[in-house]
């Protein structure tokens, strides 16, 4: 497996590969990116993952400076399933200059983006740059960051990138907890309490499943839920799988988002489902 750090290094290394499969990370990785990287090479070859902790879609006060960085032992598990190539590019190589293009729709501003301004601005940046420079046939990004997932379709669809973006499951620990490289920062209590968020969506999902009509009145007590136990609760929002927007009347496919803090640590998870309406 080879790992290049410059855009004109891994441009000739990738020229003329039709069906490369891109993992774009920022390291630290776990089993859910080493999923997405398996999965990518069922997609397409080479395989190239990018490790690249992205400045702009960290706001001021958050985990930018602890955000770990690990990339020897990336690499080795990378290459362990399979994985052809890694850039990992330094700050100067992606940002040789202020990125000053506004590349993101209103929903960037929802959810995740109401608590985290600028974020999704900083992820389509980076995404789209990422793009540019591997020109990837097909790209994985996990299902756990599904406003992410959600708007990057779009920055495809809307600017004809011709990128088929594949879907990759959440992977969760034996007790529910999705994986997250800031699952790490959890203190023994913080982890032990941590799987009370999905808990918290299955039951909500319950309540949708049995015909429940009140979305608000779900929301809030999912919301009041996870108060009780400590966490602060950044929203917990039931949505439209296909427009991330509140559902409109009759969808079924059905999308719980929910975002809150532990101590110090920001959780998100989601949950979709499928109401059996007739
Ligand atoms: O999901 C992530 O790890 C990041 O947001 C991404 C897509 C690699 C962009 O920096």
């Amino acid at each position: 497996m080879r790992v290049i750090h410059s855009v004109t290094e891994l441009r000739a290394a990738l020229r003329g590969e039709p069906e490369t499969a891109f993992v774009p990370t920022m390291g630290n990785l776990h089993a859910g990116h080493i999923a997405l990287a398996t999965q990518a090479k069922q997609a397409g070859r080479p395989v190239v993952a990018s490790i690249f902790v992205n400045p702009l879609q960290f706001g001021a006060g958050e985990d930018f400076e602890r955000y770990p960085r690990t990339l020897a032992a990336d690499c080795e598990k990378l290459a362990a399933v399979g994985t052809d190539l890694v850039f990992a590019p330094g700050a100067a190589e992606m940002y040789p200059e202020p990125q000053t293009f506004q590349v993101v729709p209103p929903l960037a501003g929802e959810l995740c983006g109401a608590q985290r301004p600028g974020h999704f601005q900083g992820v389509a940046t980076v995404v789209l740059k990422l793009f540019n420079i591997v020109q990837p046939r097909y790209a994985v990004f996990g299902k756990k960051d599904y406003q992410q997932l959600h708007i990057l379709k779009g920055l495809v669809r809307q600017f004809n990138l011709p990128i088929e973006i594949v879907d990759g499951e959440t992977v969760r620990a034996e007790d529910g907890l999705a994986l997250s490289s800031r699952n790490g920062y959890l203190s023994p209590a913080e982890r032990a309490e941590a799987p009370r968020l999905y808990a918290t969506l299955q039951q909500a999902a319950a309540k949708l499943m049995a015909g429940e009509p009140d979305f608000d009145a779900i929301e809030a007590e999912a919301g009041t839920e996870l108060a009780r136990h400590g966490w602060a609760v950044d929203y917990v929002s039931i949505r439209s799988q296909a427009t991330l927007l509140p559902p409109a009347t009759g969808e079924t496919a059905l999308v719980i988002l929910a975002a809150a803090r532990l101590g110090g640590t920001r959780l998100i998870d989601n949950l979709e489902l499928a109401l059996n309406r007739v």
